[in-house]
């Protein structure tokens, strides 16, 4: 029996503080003389039952404690790019959260250099190329992202996009007007999660008041027939995460999950694995986990993987995405 292989892909939806294992959390507290609520990986393991959304969140930025020094961050980055090469990814487009380190004493610096470390390396190491997007926290002043945008400054080059993430309701898109349009005169590309737990209103919020390039989830979009026909019209691509969804209760079980539907209507999905460490999966596992609970064939995993690579962005490198496509083209299911 030949060994199986993971269709090549693009995870465009990926947190790196949401890869944290907790093993390497563990081994970082003792490092840097953390101590976590949880007595060891195990029990913390045990604590992955979430409610909601902001009960993930709160495990997800208490566990950052963890993450001190530039080589956390390398060793974070490098135990995901690791994984992922095994899950077939090729190019990954990475969400970092800075105000989460930031607002402990972690400086912007630290955090990117670090991240970075691991980054440079990886087409070498991996086989991955790879992007970074900095993510402003909705629920956290808008002052404060306007300063982390102003810390980003001397690290651009870097960076290749902006996105916004953390609790979703309640924190609109419309209070980031002003810190999208700086982003985008400062050439950075731009994303927002949006219908995740909030309603199409917020989808609608972040293509009009932010201009945003792609969605991520977007998954409550399809409430809206006239919402999805606009994204169907201009092929917005969306970062769904199923294995998210059900962790975070945003669907009631994968063999509900809209995807096939969604994928039926015309709409230029990707899949994704968001946090991998808590939602149970990295990205092959996300592609397998619809494959077998929703029945997609060969050719829906092919068609999610050409997206992925069609949505990325590549612009800067067309003959690299031409090779994915090629890749992808000739994957033998
Ligand atoms: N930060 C990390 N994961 C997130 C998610 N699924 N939604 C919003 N913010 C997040
Ligand atoms: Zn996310």
């Amino acid at each position: 029996m030949p060994s199986y292989v993971p269709v090549p892909k693009a995870e465009l939806h990926l947190h790196i503080e949401g890869t944290l294992e907790p093993d390497l959390a563990f081994a970082l507290a003792e490092r840097n003389g953390v101590t976590l609520t949880h007595a060891d990986a195990l029990t913390l393991r045990n604590a992955y039952a979430f409610e909601d959304l902001q009960s993930f969140l709160t495990l997800y930025y208490e566990l950052m404690s963890v993450l001190v020094t530039e080589d956390d961050f390398a060793a974070l980055a490098e135990a995901y790019l690791k994984r992922a090469a095994e899950q077939g990814v090729r190019h990954a487009e990475i969400f970092f959260d800075p105000q989460a380190h930031t607002a402990r004493g972690v400086s912007f610096g630290t955090v990117i250099r670090g991240l970075d470390r691991a980054l440079a390396r990886s087409e070498e190491r991996h086989g991955i190329s790879t992007r970074l997007i900095m993510s402003f926290l909705r629920d956290r002043p808008v002052s404060s992202a306007l300063d982390t945008l102003a810390e980003a400054q001397p690290y651009l080059e870097l960076i290749t996009g902006v996105g916004l993430d953390s609790a979703e309701v309640g924190f609109p898109p419309e209070l980031f007007t002003e810190v999208y349009a700086r982003a985008a005169a400062l050439g950075l590309r731009r994303v927002a999660h949006a219908g995740e737990e909030g309603g199409p209103e917020y989808v609608i919020g972040a293509l009009d008041a932010l201009g945003v390039e792609r969605i991520d989830h977007g998954l409550r979009a399809f409430e809206d027939p006239a919402l999805t026909a606009r994204l169907v019209r201009d092929a917005v691509p969306l970062t769904l995460c199923p294995l998210s969804n059900v962790r975070l209760r945003t669907v009631g079980t994968l063999e509900e999950h809209p995807l096939p539907a969604m994928m039926a209507a015309g709409l230029k999905c990707t899949v994704n694995s968001d946090d991998p460490s808590y939602f149970g999966g990295y990205a092959d596992d996300n592609y397998t986990a619809v494959r077998d609970a929703l029945g997609l064939s060969s050719e829906d995993l092919r068609t999610l993987a050409r997206n992925s690579f069609e949505a990325a962005f590549l612009e800067d490198d067309e003959q690299l995405r031409s090779r994915y496509l090629a890749e992808v083209a000739a994957h033998r299911f």
